[in-house]
């Protein structure tokens, strides 16, 4: 929710400003994702913006200021994860489903940053943008866009509700009320579901801080690497981690 607003009031500060240029990603590979995204980038682009989309469903409207980079090639999900699994969250554990999160958005990070043109990006030295904005799931690599352009970026939540994200912009959500994303319970629950529930964070909690995040440290460090000064690099994302 928190997240939502700021990301309303970037755009609000983007939208009542002059055109701005606008890099828009939506690389995570599922069409229900960028079914929504998508709205995002029609209202921009009527407001007049100028908007470089990075995703991997062409437009079916093209807009004079509208470039886009479709990710080549497209990443395979049900290669690596058969649809059943996704969809019905068939994994036998909640921890599990959580690390099926995880290497997911890991795979589609790095699948997204070997793009070629997504490469050519990077590594520009004349490119201009004015905002960046970018999908919140498990694609933290990508905020170093934000450092490499030097402007604001805004992220747009697609999951709801996460405890990760509650907790970066310092909300109060207590695992005794609050269930986890994965788990269907309500803010009714009886002590066994809150014991659970509380251990289910804290695993999450403890696993993104010393798992999943340096691998995604590392993804940013390896595809930005050479084209931001490393330690730079390090400490921007390091910044970026710790206020995640
Ligand atoms: C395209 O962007 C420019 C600003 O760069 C704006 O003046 C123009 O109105 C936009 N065109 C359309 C069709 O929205």
């Amino acid at each position: 929710m928190q997240l939502q607003l700021r990301a309303l009031l970037w755009l609000c500060l983007a939208l009542g400003a002059s055109a701005s240029r606008i890099l828009f990603m939506g690389v995570f590979p599922c069409p229900s994702h960028w079914l929504w995204l998508e709205h995002f980038q029609r209202d921009l682009l009527r407001r007049g913006h100028e908007v470089t989309s990075v995703t991997n469903v062409p437009t079916k409207t093209p807009h004079a200021n509208l470039t886009e980079i479709i990710l080549n090639p497209a990443f395979d999900i049900p290669k690596h994860f058969p649809k059943n699994i996704i969809f019905d969250m068939h994994y036998s554990s909640d921890f599990q489903n959580l690390h099926l999160f995880w290497n997911i958005g890991l795979m589609t990070t790095e699948h997204a940053l070997q793009d070629v043109q997504l490469r050519q990006l990077i590594n520009s030295q004349n490119e201009h943008f004015d905002l960046v904005i970018i999908e919140q799931f498990f694609h933290e690599a990508l905020l170093m866009f934000g450092h490499k352009f030097n402007c604001p970026i805004v992220t747009i939540g697609t999951l709801g509700y996460a405890d990760n994200m509650d907790h970066a912009m310092g909300i109060v959500t207590p695992w005794s009320v609050i269930p986890h994303l994965v788990l269907p319970h309500t803010d009714q629950m009886s002590f066994a579901q809150r014991a659970y529930n509380s251990y289910l964070s804290l695993y999450d909690a403890i696993m993104r801080r010393w798992y999943y995040l340096p691998k995604m440290q590392a993804l940013a460090v390896k595809y930005f690497g050479e084209s931001i000064k490393v330690h730079s690099v390090e400490y921007k994302i390091n910044l970026c981690i710790s206020y995640l």
